[in-house]
């Protein structure tokens, strides 16, 4: 092939690539992989805390959330090629801090849910510039449902021998005083494209 065809015929390519940033085809592919990867996430990590609730009590569920969710999104990040972790501005795990868009994610789906949008299906996206490259960014909103307030209520309904693990395994904990439809935190999913 001559020189001038090839770059005409790899200069679009690398527009596309570079500096335009993935098309609408692409970017609703990688919204629709998000989607599922996050529906894998959570209902999976449900599943199990629900079992685990059913069968080892509350206190005993509690590994679930500690062991079994990071492990879960690890599985989940390596099945669809995303980087995927749970946040939240009350967290309780201390790694569990929101970076600068995930917490403006998570604001913006909480005034979506004031405006009253329903809990289970808000999501966002944005392709974002970054030093290394631009990123496929996504939020899920994880809402806060009834089996949640047994580690995420108002102190005074947390059963004791929670509090005295949560106490001792995470002493800067956040995460409590939620009710029913509060956005608990979310589900975040990264890709650098
Ligand atoms: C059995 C107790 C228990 C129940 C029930 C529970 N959680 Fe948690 N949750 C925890 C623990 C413990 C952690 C900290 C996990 C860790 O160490 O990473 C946690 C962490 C989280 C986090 C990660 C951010 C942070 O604060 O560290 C989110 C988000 C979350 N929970 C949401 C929920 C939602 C939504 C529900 C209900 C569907 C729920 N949890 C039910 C105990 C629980």
């Amino acid at each position: 092939m001559k020189v001038s065809a090839w770059i005409t015929l790899a200069f679009p390519a690398l527009l596309a690539g570079c500096a335009i940033g993935p098309s609408a085809e692409q970017q609703a592919a990688l919204v629709a992989d998000a989607r599922k990867a996050s529906a894998t996430l959570i209902q999976t990590l449900g599943g199990e805390l629900k079992t685990a609730l059913a069968e080892k009590g509350p206190e005993g569920a509690i590994s679930v959330c500690k062991e079994r969710a990071p492990q879960i999104a690890a599985d989940v990040s390596k099945q669809f090629n995303f980087g995927t972790k749970r946040v939240s501005p009350k967290n309780r795990n201390p790694a569990g801090v929101p970076d600068a868009w995930e917490a403006e994610a998570q604001a913006g789906l909480e005034k979506r849910l004031a405006a009253g949008e329903k809990p289970e299906t808000l999501d966002t996206w944005q392709i974002v510039g970054t030093p290394g490259g631009k990123q496929f960014r996504y939020a899920k909103a994880l809402p806060v449902q009834p089996l949640c307030l047994t580690c995420h209520g108002d102190s005074a309904t947390i059963p004791d021998g929670v509090k005295a693990r949560l106490a001792t395994e995470y002493p800067l904990d956040k995460a409590v005083g939620y009710r029913p439809g509060m956005v608990r935190g979310i589900v975040s999913i990264k890709r650098t494209l």
